[in-house]
């Protein structure tokens, strides 16, 4: 089985990237079988979708269509395909998920989803290109807003929710949301963030 990890934060060894690790090892403590894959979005060259959408006119009946664009999001997609189980982390930024989380989803948005889906008079919504079931757990961090508060300012955990679920088939079986580790501090999420990854076995 296949985990992979998605880190959104541009900064390394931080909230996201310790409460994913912490997820992780929720998982293998679960099942040390499982062979993960952690990708920190910084560290690839992710360009910016550019809207051709050649990816949502692709009548591929493979489970992706290509993209345009040439970059690190080729090998990016390789992993993705191989995946049964993922992990997004994303820092809370003005609200919404993280720049390098956002650009990613974009990019995985179209090339993962074929139009195909109606809701009343709305046509050609995102569905899934291929039937492989995938489970995912999100988590998010933010600095200063506790998570009484979370309704407020965490817009990320829907948007990755929908977007995983409507271009990956990945159903969101756990959430976390980090609230304000700037005066809490990220470790007093640690065991939620265990039992976080438990969820995904
Ligand atoms: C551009 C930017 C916007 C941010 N917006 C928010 C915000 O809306 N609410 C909040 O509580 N913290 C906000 N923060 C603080 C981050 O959520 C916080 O530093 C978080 O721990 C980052 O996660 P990381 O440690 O994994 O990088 C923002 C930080 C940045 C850089």
């Amino acid at each position: 089985m296949h985990l992979l990890a998605i880190i959104g934060s541009p900064r390394k060894g931080k909230a996201t990237d310790s409460l994913v690790d912490k997820a992780i090892e929720g998982v293998l403590m679960k099942n040390p079988d499982v062979l993960i894959k952690k990708i920190y979005l910084s560290d690839h060259e992710i360009n910016y979708c550019k809207d051709c959408l050649s990816c949502w006119k692709s009548d591929t009946k493979g489970p992706i269509a290509k993209c345009v664009i040439r970059d690190d999001m080729d090998n990016i997609n390789k992993d993705i395909l191989k995946s049964d189980l993922l992990i997004m982390g994303t820092p809370i930024h003005m609200g919404y998920a993280s720049a390098l989380m956002m650009t990613f989803l974009e990019r995985i948005c179209w090339t993962f989803a074929k139009p195909a889906k109606n809701y009343i008079i709305i046509k050609d919504c995102p569905a899934p290109r291929s039937d492989k079931k995938r489970k995912a757990v999100i988590t998010s961090a933010s600095g200063m807003i506790p998570p009484r508060y979370k309704k407020l300012c965490n817009w990320a955990t829907p948007q990755i929710m929908g977007v995983i679920k409507d271009s990956l088939n990945a159903k969101t079986v756990g959430a976390l949301y980090a609230g304000d580790v700037w005066h809490k501090g990220v470790d007093h999420y640690f065991d939620k963030a265990i039992k976080l990854g438990q969820k995904l076995l």
